[in-house]
């Protein structure tokens, strides 16, 4: 594909994300009853990993632990107990696939979360419920249709109320900004301006360490980039005072906090002098905070806000913005070396 072609179609998905919300609160999910169940677990790599993140923190008041693990073995505590997610768009992420694998043999409860591929052909075969989502486009696109799924087994589950409610708004909030952020000149495209030719530094709190890193995979993977994201409060007793040398590389740093109104504000006030304690060793420094009335609408405001940043980062570094030529290699490399 061209890269003016690819251009056309990765802007084209990325502001299908409201639309995927969508479309995704009618899917079909599994029921499950939660007094059997001590633990969660969200597999999956990449592109869909991040829908896991995503949905521990719109449950984050779900009285139960969970953990995302992007990882080919689970977790010593997975048991019969557990109700383990196994998301991957494409359905033939080995990583994933061995994920399912030592859950069923750990007789954990399971879903399966995928278009297509060896995790769709398993799960039918064993009788493992299969959210299966629509297919053809890049993982990292199709975010709305991985998330949405893991949200609503709750939500019909009785384990909470209100939450599918709450992403319908964020559907709507989120059609409302998407004019706004594809147009050159707008706030995403002026930040791109801003760390293009520099190393991007993408601070959040713990709470929103989800958005900060599907930053830093959007614009790995989108812009062909380098992207660094860490934490507060534990990057105030380590990174801080690593950001010095080596000078020549830290000088072309631009730190950008993405900062929420849920924020502890201890953590506020980390914000403010962190900023201030590095920012004569780095290039530049900024706030950008989230908008929006509930927590995951702010949420998204953001994962929205950076996607379209990665989208104009690609067009700046004339890089097409669906190509993962090292992925797909890579892949395929160990594909053939079973
Ligand atoms: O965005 C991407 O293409 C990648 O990050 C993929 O999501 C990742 O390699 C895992 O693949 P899949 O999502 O098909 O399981």
């Amino acid at each position: 594909m061209e890269r003016g072609e690819a251009e056309a179609k990765m802007l084209e998905f990325i502001k299908k994300l409201p639309d995927e919300i969508r479309e995704a609160l009618d899917f079909d999910v599994p029921a499950f009853d939660f007094s059997e169940i001590a633990h969660v677990v969200f597999a999956g790599m990449g592109g869909s990993a991040i829908s896991g993140d995503l949905a521990k923190l719109h449950l984050s008041e779900v009285p139960i632990p969970m953990e995302s693990v992007r990882d080919y073995t689970l977790p010593p505590y997975v048991s019969e107990k557990t109700l383990v997610f196994v998301s991957s768009y494409s359905g033939n992420t080995e990583e994933a696939l061995a994920a399912y694998g030592d859950a069923r043999e750990r007789g954990a409860k399971l879903v399966a979360v995928t278009s297509d591929g060896k995790l769709a052909e398993m799960a039918e075969r064993d009788g493992v419920p299969l959210v299966r989502i629509p297919g053809g486009l890049p993982p990292r696109t199709a975010l709305g249709w991985l998330f949405v799924p893991l949200v609503k087994v709750f939500e019909v589950s009785g384990m909470v109320q209100g939450k599918l409610v709450e992403l319908e708004r964020v559907a709507d909030y989120l059609t409302e900004l998407r004019d706004e952020f594809s147009t050159p000149d707008s706030p995403p495209f002026e930040l791109a301006s801003r760390l293009y030719l520099r190393l991007p530094l993408i601070y959040t709190s713990r709470r929103l360490a989800p958005v900060g890193f599907r930053w830093k995979a959007q614009i790995n993977e989108n812009a062909k980039a380098f992207a660094h994201v860490a934490e507060l409060p534990e990057l105030d007793h380590n990174e801080i005072t690593g950001i010095k040398n080596p000078p020549e590389r830290v000088e072309e740093m631009w730190a950008v906090f993405l900062v929420d109104a849920d924020d502890h504000p201890r953590i506020k006030l980390r914000v403010k002098h962190t900023q201030e304690l590095i920012r004569d060793s780095v290039l530049g420094t900024e706030v950008l905070e989230s908008k929006g009335e509930t927590p995951i609408e702010r949420a998204f405001y953001l994962v929205y806000f950076g996607d379209f940043v990665s989208f104009y980062l690609a067009k700046f570094y004339f890089e097409d913005p669906i190509a993962i030529p090292r992925i797909d290699e890579l892949k395929k490399r160990l594909a053939n070396e079973q």
